[in-house]
């Protein structure tokens, strides 16, 4: 695949089938995201890759503790980085339009109101997609906002080196949002903020979550100012 047909090939997968990553395969997506870019180089990431029966204890705990909360409590405020809230879009009218239109195209496609769509993007989260891996990236907790730069490039670098191997993936902040579970569970350094995790592994073609048409985006003249 070009470069192009990978970037247009990938898409938020959020329900995978039943079926293990080859360690070779996932090995080779690693190194081939090891060429990501960075601030003079500093390759800030710090990557946990759990899968196998990790993983699936990890989701029994992480599923007990996160039904404690419901989309009204779910404590964001705790997140090691936090989600922007709502009110600090005022200045970005664009992006609240984007958002709500993300909601109102994936309740159209899949046929769901957008409460139904809700509840079940929520509770498809708290399983983890059902992924077979999940690769979780933190950095260092000093490390300032300019190193998350260089996490976003990694998480893309990686999406794109799954998806060229025939893997897809969804990154996902929800499955961060209890950051100590995450250090307690998989013994993750207390100095180390959770950023994100990717879910990884093959899509289930048949699920209702994947049968959706590609996201829109903005027309390019929207946000891009050509200066010459
Ligand atoms: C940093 C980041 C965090 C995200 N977190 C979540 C999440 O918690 N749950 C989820 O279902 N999708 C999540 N997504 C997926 C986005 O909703 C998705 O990428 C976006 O709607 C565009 O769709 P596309 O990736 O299919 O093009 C996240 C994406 C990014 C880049």
């Amino acid at each position: 695949m070009s470069a192009k047909e990978t970037i247009y090939k990938r898409r938020a997968t959020r329900a995978f089938l039943d079926k293990a990553i080859p360690k070779e395969e996932l090995m080779e997506v690693l190194e081939t995201t090891n060429r990501t870019p960075s601030w003079t180089n500093s390759q800030p990431w710090e990557v946990f890759v759990v899968s196998g029966e990790k993983l699936k204890n990890l989701k029994k705990i992480w599923q007990q503790e996160i039904s404690k909360y419901t989309a009204e409590t779910m404590p964001f405020n705790k997140m090691d980085i936090q989600f922007p809230g709502y009110d600090s879009w005022g200045n970005a009218p664009q992006a609240i339009e984007n958002m709500v239109g993300f909601k109102e195209k994936f309740a159209k496609d899949t046929g769901l109101s957008q409460e139904e769509f809700m509840k079940i993007v929520m509770e498809s989260n708290a399983n983890f997609f059902n992924a077979p891996t999940i690769v979780y990236l933190g950095m260092k907790k000093d490390l300032g906002p300019y190193s998350m730069f260089d996490l976003g490039a990694y998480q893309q670098t990686l999406m794109l080196a799954a998806e060229d191997k025939g893997l897809q993936t969804c990154p996902a902040g929800a499955f961060v949002i209890l950051g100590d579970i995450l250090r307690r569970e998989l013994n993750i350094p207390e100095d180390i903020s959770m950023a994100l995790g990717i879910a990884m592994g093959y899509e289930d073609k048949d699920h209702l979550l994947n049968k959706r048409g590609p996201m829109q985006r903005m027309k390019i003249e929207q946000y891009v100012r050509i200066i010459e």
